[in-house]
């Protein structure tokens, strides 16, 4: 048994968003036996009640806060490498930036290379669970998952599909995509810590019958998710109403085909309607708000005050390569500034809402909330440790920081990746070191030099 000792911030409330309580804990020890946390509580009082004789290692975490693992509810694994495109809106961004590079993964091997870089800019950024937007191609599919399992992550992917208005290498058949999705997901759904996602690029790229095979996979698949993108730009949901004449809207063209549930998140809905946030309350499914990809690709600016009030439940996306970054405390604060750009219309958001959206909103919409998203007794330990370097403004704010709720709102602010001290799944710690080393600058210009 491990005893892991910090100031412990987590909300492990039923809140909705823009009420959430935070939980701080100075000092504590969560007691973690088989990757569960069993114990918690003022550190003396945990360690008194342990049984005397018996041996337990005790992890010092005082310096800085111990969070609850990231939940990344929306987040593409093909585009690490075409991250920090600029100026493009959305259709014009897919055509010219990531689909070009998605064929690229037809290569097995190129695509192991990307699958390495992806999990580890997941893992560096803390982010210990993720619904992640697969590759058109099987086997890339494959070296995703294997990827995530070398890495010890939580995650749930699957064979994006489209069979229309993409290059002709992405595009797949219903009977394909179903033959093959039930092969994938024989070989990973619930095995490790990895779970299917049924996951049609968007309806722009597929017809009703490719649709329904969605749908079937969703039936035969016991547990999968299923995810896609809805309403993330004004183009694109013209097109998709140009294209389904016959649908209420856009939600629907998803719903006609039984594949809004609760084990359902659409990312975006920016340009959401009222009956679409009926539909998706009434269903129980999830929205994974994207702030940085809206406002990198100028998609618009996200109602989710319109989403709480209709009891929609909403869980925070990085969309890496759209979005800026893998980081979610960078999502967080996006998510923060963009209520606050929509003035009276915005949600004003705390520090304990921006933490709940980035954690525990995430693990419910992923159908992981009894397992993950807070540091109680009975969930596992999936957790950051942030630890900032001495003298950093981050270091600086959380020691002048005047309450937890203070200091939770200054690490939401300030902290990066290289300011986390340690990322644990289920009590086992993950490995933060890069996959392919850096080329030194000597190299770098080797090399510019022989192609010059
Ligand atoms: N809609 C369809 N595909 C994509 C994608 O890759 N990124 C974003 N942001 N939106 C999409
Ligand atoms: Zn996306």
């Amino acid at each position: 048994m491990t005893i892991f000792r910090g100031t412990v911030l987590d909300t492990p409330g039923d809140e909705v968003v823009g009420t959430v309580r935070l939980r701080a804990q100075p000092d504590a020890a969560l007691l973690v036996e088989g990757g569960m946390v069993t114990a918690r509580g003022a550190f003396a009082d945990v360690v008194g009640g342990l049984p005397s004789g018996g041996h337990h290692e005790v992890v010092d975490l005082r310096e800085g806060l111990v969070l609850p693992g990231l939940v990344d509810a929306h987040v593409h694994y093909p585009q690490v490498r075409v991250l920090g495109a600029l100026g493009m809106p959305l259709l014009q961004w897919l055509e010219e930036c990531a689909l070009p590079e998605e064929a690229r993964l037809e290569s097995v091997d190129y695509a192991r290379g990307v699958a390495a870089e992806f999990v580890h800019g997941l893992v560096a950024a803390g982010t210990t669970t993720a619904l992640v937007f697969g590759s058109h191609f099987a086997g890339a599919v494959d070296a995703f998952f294997e990827a995530a399992a070398r890495a010890g992550v939580r995650v749930a992917a699957g064979l994006v599909a489209s069979d229309r208005a993409l290059p002709r290498a992405l595009l797949t058949t219903p009977d394909r995509y179903y033959e093959e999705s039930l092969h994938l997901a024989r070989r990973w759904h619930r095995t490790g810590l990895a779970r299917y996602a049924v996951t049609p690029r968007f309806s722009y790229s597929a017809s009703d019958a490719l649709l329904a095979a969605c749908s079937s996979v969703l039936t035969d698949v016991d547990g999968a998710l299923f995810t896609s993108h809805v309403n993330e730009s004004n183009a694109e949901v013209a097109a998709v109403a140009a294209l389904f004449r016959t649908a209420d809207n856009y939600v629907d063209t998803y719903d006609r085909h039984g594949l809004v549930g609760p084990h359902t998140v659409l990312a975006h809905n920016v340009h959401t309607t009222t009956p679409e946030l009926t539909l998706l309350s009434a269903r129980g499914s999830a929205v994974a708000h994207c702030p940085s990809s809206n406002a990198a690709l100028g998609s618009g600016l996200f109602p989710l005050r319109r989403h709480v009030e209709h009891g929609v439940r909403v869980a925070l996306g990085s969309d890496v390569g759209a979005g800026t970054g893998f980081s979610l405390f960078k999502e967080a604060l996006q998510a923060y500034l963009t209520q606050r750009l929509l003035g009276t219309e915005g949600l004003p958001l705390t520090a304990p809402d921006l933490l709940h959206l980035a954690t525990r909103s995430g693990a419910e919409a992923l159908g992981l909330g009894d397992e993950v998203g807070d540091l109680s007794v009975g969930k596992q330990f999936d957790a950051v440790w942030v630890r900032p370097r001495r003298g950093d403004p981050l270091d600086v704010g959380l020691r002048h920081a005047a309450s937890a709720e203070d200091a939770l709102g200054r690490a939401l602010t300030l902290t990066t990746p290289a300011d986390l001290g340690g990322v644990w799944v289920g009590g086992q710690q993950v490995s933060i070191v890069c996959p392919s080393p850096r080329a030194s600058p000597t190299t770098h210009l080797a090399r510019h030099q022989r192609h010059s």
